[in-house]
């Protein structure tokens, strides 16, 4: 497989503070790349460096194995799609997606096809002459995608294009996104904020934190095995425990909390690094009431607080006995647990291998967005 993006030790300093620090990574000709992370980490930068227009403090950008420090940003073989889209308002859907073409020098009934043929693509058929505040949100959002996909670009970079869209729209279009991603085979590298986004469009996600990498994997990895604190934290949702670890006579591993809780652990953990830990437990994995004399799973009491109903995505919100901390108990769409209400006490377990541990990170790593 080709590889279409090649980024090697890059790093970006504005003066003394360190935007994008050493970041390495490779994307393969026609996947679905993405960056997530929080507000202020770097995504901007490391994609403005990509298109051109920030240069480099130090490290290396190949595109198809070519590399493109020296060029030129309109030369590269890369097309930008803006957060705030940046389209013409003076000219019409047409002329916007035919601009980066005629700027080519590009003419006549070549541009029109081409033209037409994206429309299509888009979803727009004879939109042409349409003006821009014409357009709903997610028409100007697909208007943008053509302008920049017309110029048949090597790699399309995306920042945050959905930003601006509500909710309901931003749903609906990252699956039209990905559709026309797989329809156009295109190699996509995507950055955004929203761990859902990134989820379910890409086919690879790095998760960037304070201008570095944490993890770069595949979304069903980085949910199921997620190699840090913040990225437990930043992907899907997740009940954290602070916790001490302690190993028995018979070799096995538990972790402990303040209250006094003591929870099996399915791995081995190295307790010469002494010290505080954090437990993470996802709330589809909470077994609410489970069978007893099951010694292989851990349990706690809790008081329920509130019931949080959001049809398939409902759930429960409960604090564990002598506990203020609230846990999140996703609740099975059978209807088994609809006799739970709020203030009753129930029990809910986990199996030792639901729960992931990590040695807690003294940086502050992640505030609410
Ligand atoms: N031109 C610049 N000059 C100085 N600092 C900048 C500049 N551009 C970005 N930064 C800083 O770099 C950090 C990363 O910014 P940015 O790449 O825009 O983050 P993101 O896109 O992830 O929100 C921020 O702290 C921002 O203030
Ligand atoms: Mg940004």
């Amino acid at each position: 497989m080709q590889i279409a993006l090649s980024v090697k030790n890059l790093t970006k300093k504005f003066g003394d503070f360190t935007a994008v620090n050493n970041i390495s990574f490779e994307v393969e000709d026609g996947k679905f790349f993405s960056i997530l992370g929080p507000s202020g980490c770097g995504k901007t930068t490391l994609l403005r460096m990509i298109a051109g227009f920030h240069k480099p403090t130090s490290g290396i950008i190949e595109i198809r194995e070519k590399n493109v420090l020296e060029v030129e940003p309109n030369k590269r073989p890369v097309n930008l799609v803006f957060q705030n889209l940046a389209l013409f308002p003076m000219m019409n859907v047409f002329e916007n997606i035919a601009f980066g073409l005629r700027r080519r020098g590009e003419k006549g009934p070549e541009v029109d096809k081409k033209v037409n043929v994206m429309l299509e693509r888009v979803g727009l058929p004879g939109y042409g002459k349409k003006q821009i505040n014409q357009l709903s949100g997610g028409q100007k959002q697909r208007i943008a995608i053509a302008r920049a996909l017309v110029l048949d670009p090597t790699v399309l970079l995306l920042d945050e294009p959905l930003g601006a869209l509500d909710a309901k729209l931003r749903e609906h279009m990252k699956v039209e996104l990905k559709k026309l991603q797989v329809e156009v085979g295109t190699t996509f590298v995507y950055i955004t904020h929203d761990q859902s986004e990134a989820m379910v469009m890409s086919d690879y996600v790095a998760v960037m934190n304070s201008g570095h990498f944490e993890q770069l994997d595949t979304p069903q990895n980085l949910y199921s095995n997620p190699a840090s604190s913040f990225v437990a934290q930043f992907v899907g949702n997740n009940n954290k425990f602070i916790v001490g670890l302690k190993k028995d006579e018979s070799g096995n591993f538990y972790a402990t909390t303040p209250e006094g809780g003591q929870f099996l652990l399915s791995e081995p953990f190295d307790l010469q690094d002494q010290g505080t830990f954090e437990m993470y437990v996802r709330p589809e994995a909470m077994i609410i009431n489970p069978s007893q004399g099951n010694k292989a799973i851990n349990e706690l009491n809790a008081d329920v607080k509130a019931i949080l109903f959001d049809g398939g995505n409902s759930r429960l919100l409960v604090v564990p006995e002598n506990s203020k901390q609230e846990l999140i108990v996703a609740l099975p769409q059978n209807h088994q647990f609809d006799y739970i209400k709020a203030k009753d006490k129930i029990r809910v377990g986990w199996y030792p291998e639901s729960a992931v541990c990590f040695k807690k990170s003294e940086e502050k790593i992640y505030e609410e967005l």
